[in-house]
């Protein structure tokens, strides 16, 4: 096991009746910005929870935070935070308002010269604005972590950041807020979760035997529940685990002490920026065949997720780790996604030659595990993906 530290600030409150603590979680005489998404908020009730549970603060709204967060959206906010003297946010959202409240979190405090700068030069926040935040959708695991992904249309770009000042001080997880969630989006939650945990499972062996068998046991969760959510989002215990599962995919907790990959990821995002293709979906068209290119690399790990996860019992490692990508992609076409590339843009020609390019520009060129895939690679894997 490698060495690490762990800390993991987030309050969770989970549960029924939950939006209700809002009140108690924020700092008293604080000046709040309520900041949402495009207002499905306002067609389930989310928004008459939340504002019932701030009746006694001051409160300041921003909505409209799109889904992969803009940032040109975005700079209206810190004008809006500034102008208000805002000194609390609360982000009532998935993943996009989230995120998008995070880079507020760390663009208020900054004192550079263009907010830009915190995600082309990767500035670690130290410090943010605090935040609190009321999950409306399972994903991305942003309730519980320190990172963020913005995207710039203008220039096709995606990019993170993160940094320990910008944990959530507490989120709020009511798993009833899943009943309203559209299929689609309930197949990107699950994919993406189940990523999440692939990207920091699917490396070599490091002898960390609790945190394989933690990752098993979220995608195992996640297999179970996958058809009971799709079929009815309104089943709270199929809810319920749906929820924490996605949590706990990316809380921080299953990468430690172990090697962790991200490089499935940082391919989609690139996908996001030029097509808009929704993030899990982009994960579902890269990952099958960034393990078909790194075979050898990962073929250990991938047995044994095929053994432990899909009850693989015959065969060869390779036959296993073989079986466990095909069973990987079915599980992603059972949820009706689609995991090729030409599935989802006609206007292909030349992707993969950027991809590699915009990645030899920001000098990321040691991507996975062992800090080996190069552009050339990248540029590979996406081609197979189409
Ligand atoms: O905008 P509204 O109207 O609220 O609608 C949203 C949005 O259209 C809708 N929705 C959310 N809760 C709902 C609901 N509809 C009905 N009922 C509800 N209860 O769902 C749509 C998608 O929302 P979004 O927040 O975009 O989804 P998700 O949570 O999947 O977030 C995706 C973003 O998070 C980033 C992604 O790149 C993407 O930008 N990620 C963030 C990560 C992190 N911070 O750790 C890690 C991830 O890998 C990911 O990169
Ligand atoms: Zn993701």
């Amino acid at each position: 096991m490698l060495n690490f530290e762990f800390k993991n600030p987030t309050k969770i409150l989970f549960g029924k009746g939950q939006i209700a603590q809002i009140a108690t979680e924020i700092p008293a005489q604080s000046k709040v910005l309520l900041l949402y998404g495009g207002g499905s908020i306002k067609k389930n009730g989310i928004y008459e929870q939340v504002k019932e549970a701030t009746r006694g603060f001051e409160v300041v709204e921003f909505g409209g935070i799109p889904a992969n967060p803009e940032y040109e959206v975005l700079l209206r906010a810190i004008k809006v935070i500034k102008e208000e003297g805002i000194t609390f946010m609360l982000a009532v959202g998935g993943g996009s308002v989230i995120d998008g409240t995070k880079f507020l979190s760390s663009a208020a405090l900054y004192q550079g010269e263009s907010p830009w700068d915190i995600l082309s030069k990767r500035i670690r926040t130290e410090q943010g604005l605090p935040f609190g935040t009321v999950l409306t959708i399972p994903a991305t695991g942003s309730e519980m972590n320190s990172g963020a992904v913005i995207t710039r249309s203008e220039t096709q770009e995606k990019l993170g950041m993160g940094g320990p000042g910008l944990f959530p001080q507490f989120s709020i997880l009511d798993p009833q807020v899943v009943a309203s969630i559209p299929q689609r989006q309930l197949a990107n939650g699950i994919t993406d979760a189940f990523t999440h945990v692939l990207e920091q499972y699917m490396t070599y062996p490091a002898g960390a035997l609790l945190q394989d068998r933690l990752s098993e046991s979220i995608m195992l969760t996640l297999v179970e529940i996958a058809p009971k959510i799709l079929a009815d989002p309104s089943d709270y215990e199929a809810a319920s685990n749906f929820m924490w599962s996605c949590t706990m995919a990316l809380n921080g907790l299953i990468q430690k002490g172990v090697p962790t990959d991200w490089a499935v990821h940082s391919m989609g995002h690139e996908l996001t920026a030029f097509f808009g293709i929704d993030h899990a979906r982009t994960l579902a068209i890269i990952a099958p065949n960034h393990y078909r290119y790194n075979f050898e690399k990962k073929k250990e790990k991938l047995a044994q997720y095929a053994e432990r996860v899909w009850s693989v019992g015959q065969g060869t490692i390779e036959e296993k780790a073989r079986l466990a990508i095909e069973k990987t992609e079915n599980f992603f076409r059972s949820l009706e996604i689609e995991t090729k590339l030409s599935a989802y843009t006609a206007s292909y020609e030349g992707t993969a030659e950027k991809i590699a390019q915009n990645f030899r520009s920001r000098g990321w060129t040691g991507l996975g595990e062992r800090k080996d895939l190069k552009p050339e690679d990248v540029e590979e894997i996406v081609k197979m993906s189409y």
